[in-house]
């Protein structure tokens, strides 16, 4: 039964795999024995050295995801280097508080041109070889955010991003099930991340969080990779357009 978290020479892409979420999922994955590409902007925070270090066949593929032209060549490089695709984890995603009154233009594509259309590029560029080995898997990592809205802070773009990254994953599922191919999302509660690193002035906003989860505490990384890894192996081989939350109980209220 165990053997079915086994991902041995899987090859699998985890984009903003070098901090955070990404970088707890690319171990998990790596743990499991899958070769790994891992992307984002810059590795300042090491995480592609603490990935090496670990042992794993690893990759970093420096790159930014809002660049219409990424996605594609991130696709290439997996099939040319690694020649096939297996799976795809879509985790790179920025969040910006604020709200619709004094959202510009600027913060808008920010949010959109990260959280959902290099997201939906990503997805694109993946199914085709995906459809040709009649094999893949594809994990978005969405957020509680596209479920419900999160309060004290405003966030009416984010939350829209991440409901977009949700129905995505549903209708991927639905349209290429026949091929073989799996879509799930991930929605983490707050999660112990520099994304949730608050300044100072925003700090009382804790307090709100932990105060709304029934389990009284943020998550750790670890514990959304936990479910990464179920839904990226064959443990999860009846699993397709699934939407997994792991919040600690938060919507359950
Ligand atoms: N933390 C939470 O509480 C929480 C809750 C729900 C959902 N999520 C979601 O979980 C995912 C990971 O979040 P996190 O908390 O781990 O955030 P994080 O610590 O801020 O890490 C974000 C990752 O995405 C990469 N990234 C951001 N913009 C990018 C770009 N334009 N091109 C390439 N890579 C980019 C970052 O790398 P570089 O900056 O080096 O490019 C980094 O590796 C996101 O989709 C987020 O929305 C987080």
């Amino acid at each position: 039964m165990f053997d079915k978290f086994k991902l041995d020479n899987k090859v699998a892409i985890v984009t903003g795999g070098t901090r955070g979420i990404g970088l707890a999922i690319a171990m998990a994955l790596g743990e499991a024995g899958a070769k790994l590409i891992v992307t984002s902007r810059t590795d300042k925070y090491n995480g592609f050295e603490s990935l090496k270090k670990s042992g794993f066949d690893v990759t970093f593929y420096e790159s930014d995801i809002t660049d219409p032209s990424v996605p594609q060549k991130i696709i290439d490089y997996a099939i040319k280097e690694k020649s096939r695709l297996d799976i795809l984890v879509n985790n790179a995603g920025v969040a910006q508080h604020g709200d619709i009154e004094t959202y510009n233009d600027n913060l808008l594509n920010k949010i959109m041109n990260t959280n959902v259309d290099a997201v939906f590029r990503m997805c694109r560029s993946a199914i085709t070889p995906m459809k040709k080995q009649n094999d893949g898997v594809i994990l978005n990592i969405g957020s509680i955010s596209g479920l419900v809205s999160n309060i004290p802070q405003p966030q009416v773009a984010y939350n829209a991003s991440k409901a977009a990254v949700h129905m995505m994953t549903k209708s991927l599922a639905s349209d290429y099930a026949e091929h073989n191919i799996r879509v799930n999302a991930i929605a983490p509660g707050y999660i112990k991340t520099d994304m949730c690193d608050l300044p100072e002035e925003n700090k009382h906003w804790y307090p709100v969080w932990n105060q709304m989860t029934p389990m009284g505490r943020m998550g750790n990384p670890e514990e959304v990779a936990a479910a990464a890894l179920f839904l990226c192996s064959p443990a999860s081989s009846y699993v397709s357009g699934e939407v997994l939350v792991v919040d600690g109980g938060y919507t359950s209220r």
